[in-house]
């Protein structure tokens, strides 16, 4: 058991060690959903019980749903016992949850946020001293615009402007579901707030394996000079999932692989994966880096033979052991949706580094497993000397970057077999994050809540970082929606994808791993 289940919590003893976090009130809208319960609210306990909270911290859910207080606590107590990474500690909740409070309100009724910046008042006044805001917008999109707009109206967004508690705040996924859209959401944020309060999550950038990809790429020097076309034959970043829409298929047929995955999370991988040197680690630096990879990027090429892109959905099939059900039966799917579960790209960066060198991304939903990596493959060796293939089985030498599950980096090499003959065999030298630091490590949100409550916007998207990943996947949605059904390919729930997407790699001699180390 640890000690803090058996000693009294240090945040009870007032040894709070948080990083220069000013006291804050986080404000959740859509107080009420799931990713409250799964993700939020458990981080912000988790972020407590490492005493990573200021001392004066509240938390606020703001819902339609008309919930009191003392409601709204039961709730947060039975999602930290569900969804916590760690055990409820009792006393530390009760300390805790007196600072979690509840505000009914109408997202597009300017007086509730009137009211609430009212009970902030009180709050402030009781406390002696300013505190800052951090809005989390964690609601459907189309309340996004009314929400942003009565931050302002309210006088909210502005409250202690041009001081360090100036207001923050989050905005979730999905960020727009194009270019113009995003654009339009950037120019509805700009009205109310400076780009340095505007916190856009990328979930995939709070995971610890993906911070670690600028740590491994640039605190060693043995990757630097091979990390280019000199040496890499190509890369291929694959995000899976075991799991279907589940209950979300309202969501998600509006939304389809290339909007919920391939356009956010795979694009910060491949970003983190390929960009220059940062000049600094400071948030600016490292962003102007990302997105100066992001425009190198050439359009792709769609035409259905021999272009970029491969889309398909999941038909029925059986995903660990299990019989499940197609994409179009599942719940809340229309059985004539041409909406893609699987995308796969063949993209290229047009720059000095990356001259040539294909970039393999897919991403699906009732795959084998859930895995996502990231896998630099690297040339063949110049020469002959093993190329007897009766004798010598070799692999390509390639690092693979495991973001989860079973988190590590691993390095593809080819071995002599133990014996009096020549023969080789490709292995692999593991590092595993579980083995070498334990396996508690936190959890996404509670890195990217805690940055934002600081003002640190690194593992955040830039508004101009949105907009150019928007306009290289946006003609590619305009594409596949003009083309109805055309070129929607199938693949049973339980295998890899579609055979059409080993064409984007045969093409090039190459072909897709099988992921995992
Ligand atoms: C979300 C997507 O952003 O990421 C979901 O909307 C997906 O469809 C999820 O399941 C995957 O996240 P993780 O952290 O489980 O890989």
């Amino acid at each position: 058991m640890q000690s803090h289940d058996t000693d009294r919590h240090p945040f009870l003893q007032g040894l709070s060690r948080h990083r220069g976090v000013p006291p804050t009130v986080i404000v959740i809208f859509g107080a009420s959903g799931d990713l409250t319960a799964r993700k939020l609210v458990p981080a912000i306990y988790n972020l407590g019980l490492d005493n990573l909270l200021p001392s004066d911290f509240y938390l606020i859910g703001f819902g339609r749903k008309a919930i009191q207080d003392e409601a709204f606590r039961e709730m947060t107590q039975t999602d930290v016992q569900k969804y916590s990474r760690r055990p409820l500690h009792p006393e530390f909740w009760e300390h805790l949850s007196e600072k979690v409070l509840y505000h009914t309100g109408d997202y597009d009724q300017v007086e509730a946020y009137k009211a609430l910046g009212e009970r902030i008042d009180v709050i402030e006044k009781n406390l002696g001293r300013d505190i800052q805001l951090l809005f989390y917008i964690s609601t459907p999109p189309t309340v996004f615009k009314p929400i942003l707009e009565n931050l302002g109206a309210s006088g909210l967004a502005a409250r202690h402007a041009g001081t360090a508690l100036a207001s923050k705040i989050i905005i979730e996924k999905p960020f727009g579901r194009d270019l113009d859209s995003a654009k339009g959401l950037n120019q509805v944020l700009r009205q109310q707030f400076q780009e340095s309060q505007v916190f856009r999550i990328d979930h995939y950038l709070g995971k610890e394996t993906v911070q670690d990809l600028l740590v491994q790429r640039f605190s060693n020097s043995i990757f630097e000079p091979i990390w280019n076309f000199r040496y890499v034959d190509c890369i291929q970043i694959t995000v899976a999932e075991e799991l279907g829409v589940g209950t979300r298929g309202g969501y998600y047929d509006q939304s389809g692989a290339l909007r919920d995955m391939i356009q956010n999370h795979t694009m910060q991988l491949l970003s983190l994966v390929a960009m220059e040197p940062p000049v600094s680690l400071s948030p600016e630096d490292i962003r102007d880096e990302k997105v100066k990879l992001l425009k190198a990027i050439q359009p792709v090429d769609l035409r259905p033979e021999g272009g970029d892109v491969i889309r398909a959905h999941y038909t029925e099939g059986l995903v660990s052991g299990e019989r499940v059900p197609g994409y179009t039966q599942e719940q809340g799917i229309p059985a004539d949706s041409f909406t893609e579960t699987y995308a796969a790209i063949r993209l290229f960066i047009n720059n000095w580094r990356w001259q040539g060198v294909p970039i393999y991304l897919r991403s699906g939903k009732r795959m084998p497993r859930r895995v996502s990596e990231i896998a630099v493959q690297f040339k063949q060796p110049p020469g002959a000397l093993f190329s007897d293939t009766a004798r010598f089985d070799l692999a390509p030498n390639t690092m693979v970057m495991q973001i989860q599950p079973d988190e590590g980096t691993t390095l593809l090499i080819n071995s002599k077999i133990p014996g009096l003959e020549t023969r080789t065999q490709p292995v692999k030298m593991h590092f595993r994050y579980s083995t070498t630091f334990g396996s508690n490590t936190p959890e996404a949100y509670e890195r990217l809540i805690l940055d934002a409550m600081g003002g640190d916007g690194t593992l955040f998207i830039r508004g101009d970082e949105t907009e150019t990943s928007w306009g290289i996947f946006t003609p590619i949605l305009d594409f596949w929606q003009s083309g109805g059904r055309r070129g929607l390919e199938t693949y049973a729930s339980g295998s890899w994808g579609p055979v059409a997407a080993d064409r984007l790699l045969w093409e090039r001699k190459h072909e897709w791993r099988r992921p995992g180390p």
